[in-house]
This record gives C-alpha cells, structure tokens and sequence, in this order.
C-alpha cells in the first residue's frame, strides 16, 4: 500500500537560529541552506526577512539558489512583516509565506494584550494578505498546545478559507505530552469541517524532551507535516530534532503511515555541518548523529554485533552517512582538486581572491597535518568567510609560554580598524592568558559563558574547534574558531565572539509582539 508523504519542514535556519548565539551570517546559512536541499527536505524554513537586513539578504539569496526545495519566511501577522517576507522570496521556485500569531489566553492576555476577537481578525487578514503575495500560505497559532480548543478551531476554519494550505500548532513551550498532543491534533482535524483542504503541522520544543515523541504522536493522528531541526537546535531546548524523526520513521515502518523524502546519508554531513557553522558542538550520546550513537562500548555489546549486527543495531550507520569521514585532499592535490571538492561540499565564494586565500590556507594545514578531510576543510572555508565579514578586530600573530612553575604568559598582536596593536597578559592557563591579552585591547565588559575545544577529526593532528560563548547586555553570542594549534583557535573564537557582540541586534520573532 502506498503510504502517505510527511512534509519534512526544516526550521535550522530560523528557528534553530534562535538558539542563544547560534545567528548565522549570510554566507553561512546558504552554505546550509544548500546542505538540506542535498538532504533532501521538502521545505526550509530560511529565516525571518522583516528582523534584520541581514535575514532579509539571507531569505532571498536562499529563494534565489535553492530550486529543489519550498523557500519559507516566517512573517508575524504584521502587513509590512508579510509583504516583506514576499519581497525575499520572489526568486523562490516554490516560496511560502509562513505567518503566525499567539492564540492561548496567557499569550493573548499578558503579551500581545489583545482580545480573542482582535486576534482573530489579525490571522485572518494576514493570511488574506499573504494569499494575495503568494500561492503557499502556512498559518501557525503560536503556544497552541495551551490554546482553548473551541477556539483554536474557530480559527483553523476562518484560515483554511482564507486560503492558507498549512496549519501549524506548535507546542512552543514544550508543555504537551505525546498521547494528549497527539489526542488534539486528531481531535482539531476531526472537528474542523474543512480540514481536507489543508495539511495539519506540528512544531514541538523540547523543554521536556519529548518533541520528537509528541511530533511522532502527531503523525499518528494525522500531521501531515513535521517542523524540525538539524541536531534539534532551535529556542530554549531546541525543536524536534530532523535526524531522530526522519530515522524513527525509517525504522518502524511498521507503526508510522508515512514516508519521507530526505536522503538520510546525508545527515551525519549535515549535522557536522550545522555544528561547525554554529558553534555548537553535538553531544556524543545523541541519538543518530553523537559520536557514540554507533559505538558499542561493553564486551558483551561489540561480541554480539560481530557475531551478528541487528543483536545491537537497528539502524546502519552507514545508512545515515557514518563513515564518511574520508581523506579528500593532501599536500599534494591542486587548486583543481580542491575547487572541485568545495563544488560537492556546496561552498562556493563570491570573488577569485577569497578562494585563493582559502587555497592558501589549504595548503598551510596540508603542510601540518597530512590528511584532509571533509571537516577541515568546512572549518577552514568558515573561517574564511567569517575573516571576510568586515571584521574590525583580527588576529595577526602570537606568542604563548606555558612552562611548568610559571604563569603562562600570552603575547598578541591584533589588528583593528587597519592598525597593529601588541598586546600582553598572564593567566592562570595558557588559554586564560590569551583572553586576558586579548580584552586588554577590547575591554568589553563581557561575560565568557561557555569554551569547549573538539577535534574536527581523529588523531592529535587534528585542527581543534574552539566556541567561546560571551554574555553582554542580555546578548549571548557564540565564536569560533579553527587551528591545528588550539591556542589559536581559541584566539580566533574569542575574538569572533567580540566581533558578533559588536553587530546590531535582530528582532526575536517571539519577543516582537505584533
Ligand atoms: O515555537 C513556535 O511557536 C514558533 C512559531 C513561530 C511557529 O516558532
Ligand atoms: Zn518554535
């Protein structure tokens, strides 16, 4: 029997965007963008056009490069918000307009301080507005698992006629339980008399851990289409994660109705991807794409899986594209070579002088480490692209000492605004010292909340990805950096961090109000 198609939405690029710190230049979320339509998702969610010009740029050059996906906006139920998510999307081959307003009484009463009716009115002329920009509407009524049911079906109606073919009823605080969200959303489809006419969304956060099992109860009861993230990123907890729905369903054919389009070998690649441009490391214990997710540790698990596999594994690493991690490049390939390798990976850049400088580079880590994977070569492209975004402090050279029974020293030579300042410190570790030299320059005020080093690849040559996340004013921000030498990676994120802290800020499409 054929089985029905479940829309895989992928919101990595707004949504997960939200995460504290995980904001994206323009360069980075087309290099993703074209990493999940290589995945193979249905539709990507590429940003929020009205929030920044920089999202806005991102939105259509996204519309403008992706042909075998939907290009989505998001759009509060705003005019201006909806008329400029369709300016972004006119290079779409497929562009949706995805607007949404709050409807549960504590969102209505406390935030948007408005009636039922006054909200009721809003969503519905919204989507008439989006309608009348575009053929693909999608309607989200935000906090709606603790939204009243009467009146979130009054409102589903209202929409459906007005036009919008997607409705979305997200759990957005995470609060719903996988019976009684499920329960619901078969319940609205059931009740609302023209339901036919449009697919029925979920989009679940995970401040309980259960977006994924409160997603797949959904799909049970009839959701048609799941919005997810790649390595679950996304506000607060995260969303759903893309890799542990699409697997799930996958793997029990047997009890979910649906099938997906996403080529799952290119989920391991994915993951690495949205990791690095984010600076946010994967947990090795996480499902489908943690470094341990296929490592079996005990005697007893390795015995079992030699003498035959599925005792342990239900699912083939190679299925979900483990096992990529190939030498591409070495010392000795060429401009041809590595061109060609970052034509696969989906990178390209927008003049001649910055793919030399990335050649460059290339070949100073291929004097330092002898194999050249997938991975190293993404950190490298990032940091240059991330050197390109008129950057107004860089790292020029420096000199650290560490030897035992002194205090580790760091000297810096740093470039800001085109002059060369040298700057020195102390610390109580190598990497302390650097900071230290470092906000000497900058003294920013801000608050180092999180550093953590992980090796791109295996062995002790590897290049280390350094995040430093800082904290100023309420505005958290994550760095990175690569190098084989940690210290200057750490050097590099630092500094990248202090970069992004100095950048205008972006509208929080849930802090907006309306
Ligand atoms: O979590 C949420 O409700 C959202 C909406 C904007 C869809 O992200
Ligand atoms: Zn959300």
């Amino acid at each position: 029997m054929d089985k029905e198609r479940l829309i895989i939405f992928d919101t990595t690029l707004r949504d997960g965007e939200q995460s504290p710190g995980a904001a994206m230049t323009k360069e980075e979320k087309l290099r993703v963008a074209k990493a999940l339509e290589k995945l193979k998702v249905d539709v990507i969610e590429a940003g929020f056009a009205t929030s920044s010009p920089g999202d806005f740029a991102a939105v259509k050059s996204i519309a403008e490069t992706i042909k075998d996906c939907g290009v989505c906006s998001l759009a509060r139920t705003m005019p201006g918000d909806i008329e400029r998510a369709a300016e972004a999307l006119v290079g779409a081959v497929a562009p949706r307009i995805h607007t949404f307003i709050a409807t549960s009484p504590i969102h209505m009463d406390y935030k948007l301080q408005m009636t039922p009716e006054q909200v009721f009115e809003q969503a519905v002329g919204a989507v008439n507005i989006a309608r009348n920009l575009v053929d693909d509407v999608e309607f989200s009524l935000e906090d709606g698992s603790r939204t009243e049911f009467d009146f979130m079906c009054r409102i589903v109606e209202a929409v459906i006629d007005a036009g919008a073919s997607t409705i979305n009823i997200p759990d957005t605080v995470g609060y719903g339980s996988p019976d009684e969200y499920g329960e619901m959303i078969g319940r609205v489809i059931k009740n609302v008399p023209n339901s036919d006419k449009a697919i029925f969304s979920v989009h679940c956060h995970n401040d309980l851990g259960l977006a994924v099992a409160n997603s797949l109860s959904a799909v049970l009861h009839g959701a048609r289409q799941v919005e997810c993230t790649v390595n679950g990123l996304g506000e607060r907890a995260g969303n759903a994660s893309l890799e542990e729905i699409v697997m799930a369903i996958r793997t029990r054919p047997d009890i979910y109705p649906v099938e997906v389009g996403v080529d799952s070998r290119q989920i391991v690649p994915t993951s690495r991807l949205v990791s690095t441009v984010t600076g946010f490391p994967v947990q090795p214990n996480k499902a489908v794409v943690g470094a341990n997710a296929f490592a079996h540790e005990s005697g007893i698990h390795q015995d079992g899986v030699l003498k035959y596999r599925e005792t342990y594994e239900i699912m083939r690493a190679e299925d979900v594209g483990w096992n990529t991690n190939r030498i591409v490049l070495g010392k000795l390939s060429g401009r041809a070579a590595f061109s060609a390798r970052l034509e696969d990976l989906g990178i390209s850049f927008d003049n001649k002088a910055d793919l030399n400088r990335a050649f460059t580079r290339f070949k100073e880590l291929a004097d330092k480490k002898r194999e050249i994977f997938d991975e190293d070569l993404q950190a490298l492209v990032s940091d240059i692209q991330l050197g390109e975004s008129a950057e107004d402090v860089s790292l020029v050279s420096m000199d650290v000492a560490s030897r035992t029974g002194r205090a580790p020293h760091a000297e810096l030579t740093l470039r800001s605004k085109g002059n060369d300042h040298t700057v020195a410190s102390e610390g109580s570790g190598p990497v302390d010292a650097v900071f230290r030299a470092i906000e000497k320059l900058a003294d920013s005020g801000a608050e180092l909340l999180l550093y953590s080093v992980n090796a791109i690849t295996t062995g002790t040559d590897s290049q280390g990805e350094v995040t430093v996340r800082l904290e100023k004013g309420g505005r958290i921000v994550n760095g990175q950096g690569a190098d084989t030498d940690i210290l200057v990676a750490s050097a590099k994120a630092y500094i990248h961090a202090l970069n992004l802290l100095s950048n205008p800020d972006r509208v929080h499409p849930q802090l907006g109000g309306i």
